[in-house]
Formats: C-alpha cells, structure tokens, sequence
C-alpha cells in the first residue's frame, strides 16, 4: 500500500484526490438508495464534475438518481409518512438536477419532500423531531444538515419572498444554538431533547452529553450551505455568520498537534486510549476552514495553515491507495447516535471504523 502525497492546489489537469477518488467509488459500484450517505456522496460527485468537467462524473450521477426518481416525477418507494429529516437530504441533489436539467421530474421530486416538510412534528417551540416515532422532541445537529439546508435551497429557488418559511428556517439553527452550545468551549453536544425524557438528557436543558465531531461536522456545513443563500435583508443572516464564526473559533482551538480532531472532542476524552483522531469529522472541519475563506467569513491569514495542516494529515494519513489504483478512506466512525445511552463507554463502543463503506473489507490504521 502507497500513501499518496498529493498537493492542496486543486483545478489542475492531472488526475486529483477528488477525481480518483470519485472513480474509485464507480468502479466499485454504489447502491441506489435515498439514504442521506448516498446523497453526501454525490454532492463529493458534483464537486468531481465541476473540477474536471468529465461528463463520466455527470452521468454515473444521474444515472443514480434516474434510478430513483420516476419520469412521473415521484420518487420511488418513498414513504410520506416516514418523518425522518436523514430522507430529507436528498432534496439537494433533486435541485441540482433540475438547475442543470431544467427537467420537472427533478423539481416535482423535490416539491414531494418540500411537503413533507410542511407536515413534519416539532417540538413545542417549533424545532423539527430528529425523527417520528423513535425520536420525538429531539433536535440533533445532523438533522439541521440534513432537513434544512435543502430547506433554504428550495425557499431561496422558489419561494424567496415567504418570510414566514425564512424565520422557520433560522428557528430551527436558533433551537439547536440555545440547547447544544457551550458558550465556555464554544462547542456543541450532538443534540438535546426538549421534553428531556431521552435518558441521555441533562434535566434542566435536556442537553446530550457529548461533543460528537461528525454531528458538529454536519452542522458546520450546514451553515455554509444556507448562509450564500440566505436573503441580505432577512435579520437571522448575521446571527447565521455569528454561529460560523464562532464555532470556527472553537475548531481552531480543539485541532490536534497532528492536524486532525478527536472523535469526542470534550476535553477530558481527549488522549483517552478509546478516543481517536477522526477523519469525517477532521474532513468536514477542513473543509469548511477553506470554504469559510472562499466565502469571507473567515480570515485567511488565520484560517489558511491549519487547513492546509488538516488536508495535510488527510492525505497522508486517512486516503491510502489500494493495488488496483482505487482509494480507501480510513479512520472514519461508523456511526455515532443517541439512540443509546450516549454515555462515553457507549459512544466509543460505536466507533467501528469504516474505511471503506462500499468495498471489501479490510483492517484499518487509527493514530
Ligand atoms: C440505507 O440506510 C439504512 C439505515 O441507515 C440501512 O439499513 C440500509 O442498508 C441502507 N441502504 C443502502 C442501499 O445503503
Ligand atoms: C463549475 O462551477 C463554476 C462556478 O459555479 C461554473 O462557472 C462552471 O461552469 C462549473 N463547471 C462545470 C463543468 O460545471
Ligand atoms: C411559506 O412557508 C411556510 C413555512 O414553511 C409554509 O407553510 C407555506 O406553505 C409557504 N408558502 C408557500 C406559498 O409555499
């Protein structure tokens, strides 16, 4: 197995990270499902298509998704009564099939969770459940990445001037700011249940908790998904950027010697022999530490180097090239929930690295 040692300047011809990866998952086949994990996937697709203008990209896409969108503009065995905000995912990549279509079908598709939306159960004071039945009154920071970046994506296209829909929008970020931050770190625990009935909940703020970094991941993101499209004029825009920045802040201060952050990231679980260094969530800080610099949210001279330490560790560390010229992406948790106890024992229980999501299987090397 060779690491590979590949540069942070992106847009060049040769083949990059981002390409080989793509082929990789292409080769090895992905299948069709509405799950939210396919959709992140191929958002990795349009960035690969942007890149290098290679219409192969383009086309496995569709492809995947014409598998489950019907020419009646429907989507196949989609649920409407299912209220999971994880489905909801999906409407991302239904609008970016239509922007670059124009074809209804993408739209009508859309327009189906766009109402479920509508009908979805919330908490007392408005938040969305994370999911009904199993997790009623609870707001998790996934479920804001995964409901409603697509929510201001489809209000900004469609509906820009329903201000009604654009503070239901903020609410929802308002909700999981007031519950899950603490404003001594300016981290936040994966969620909070408001009726604090969840065994996990604090009694007085129904708080989980742990800082979870791949749900602090989502939420990052989220931001810096709905905060270009979010109207000039609509006062929550600068509390949007507030929320960014400062939990940038804190980011930039938890971020490991090695470039990388740790799976819990409370202070007293960091450099526990259970803990590691994760690479989904260090992939998502990374991330949105180069984007928040594109956008101008952050400050370049600030932000620039520990991004360029983070994709550092990332490359070097977590993509390993396999013999046959495909990737893996090791180091990643499986999967982190409060659908436990959400203690620390259980939660470090739950990190099965997952390297290689579609593929064989194969052991993996954690820091
Ligand atoms: C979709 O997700 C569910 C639950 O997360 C899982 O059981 C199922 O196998 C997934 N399906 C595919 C095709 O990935
Ligand atoms: C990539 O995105 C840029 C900026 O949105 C756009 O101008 C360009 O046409 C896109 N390229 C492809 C191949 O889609
Ligand atoms: C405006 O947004 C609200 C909240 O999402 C929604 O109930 C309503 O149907 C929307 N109005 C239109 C015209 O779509």
């Amino acid at each position: 197995m060779k690491l590979l040692l590949l540069p942070l300047a992106v847009g060049v011809a040769t083949a990059t990270p981002l390409a080989i990866m793509a082929d990789s998952f292409i080769k090895r086949g992905v299948p069709s499902s509405i799950n939210y994990s396919q959709m992140v996937l191929y958002g990795g697709f349009e960035l690969a298509y942007n890149l290098t203008g290679d219409e192969k990209y383009a086309s496995w896409y569709r492809g995947q998704i014409d598998a489950l969108v019907q020419n009646d503009g429907t989507i196949k065995d989609w649920d409407y009564e299912k209220y999971s905000l994880d489905n909801y995912r999906m409407g991302n990549n239904l609008l970016y099939w239509y922007e670059k279509t124009g074809e209804s079908k993408y739209k009508s598709a859309a327009s189906i969770i766009r109402q479920q939306i509508n009908r979805h159960p919330r908490t007392p004071t408005g938040g969305f459940w994370h999911r009904d039945p199993v997790y009623p009154n609870q707001m998790w920071l996934d479920g804001i990445f995964m409901a409603d970046s697509f929510y201001a994506k489809w209000t900004s296209k469609f509906d820009n001037e329903n201000t009604t829909a654009w503070d239901d929008i903020a609410l929802q970020y308002d909700n999981i700011e007031a519950h899950t931050r603490n404003p001594k770190t300016g981290l936040m625990v994966h969620g909070y249940d408001e009726s604090k009935v969840a065994v996990w909940a604090d009694p007085v703020t129904g708080a989980a908790p742990l800082v979870w970094d791949r749900a602090v991941g989502w939420y990052f993101l989220s931001l810096l998904e709905v905060i270009p499209v979010w109207p000039q004029t609509h006062p929550a825009r600068k509390r949007l950027i507030d929320y960014f920045t400062t939990l940038a802040t804190a980011l930039k201060k938890t971020q490991d010697t090695s470039g990388g952050w740790w799976l819990i990231m409370d202070e007293q679980y960091v450099g526990d022999e259970k803990n590691y260094i994760e690479s989904s969530g260090s992939a998502m800080f990374t991330y949105g530490f180069l984007k928040g610099v594109r956008l101008g949210l952050l400050d370049r001279g600030q932000y620039l180097a520990p991004a360029q330490k983070g994709y550092d560790l990332l490359v070097n560390k977590f993509v390993v090239e396999k013999d046959d010229g495909t990737v893996d992406w090791e180091g990643t948790v499986e999967v982190g929930s409060l659908s436990s106890d959400a203690s620390y024992e259980v939660s470090s229980r739950e990190t099965i690295p997952l390297h290689n999501f579609y593929g064989d299987d194969q052991k993996t090397n954690l820091l």
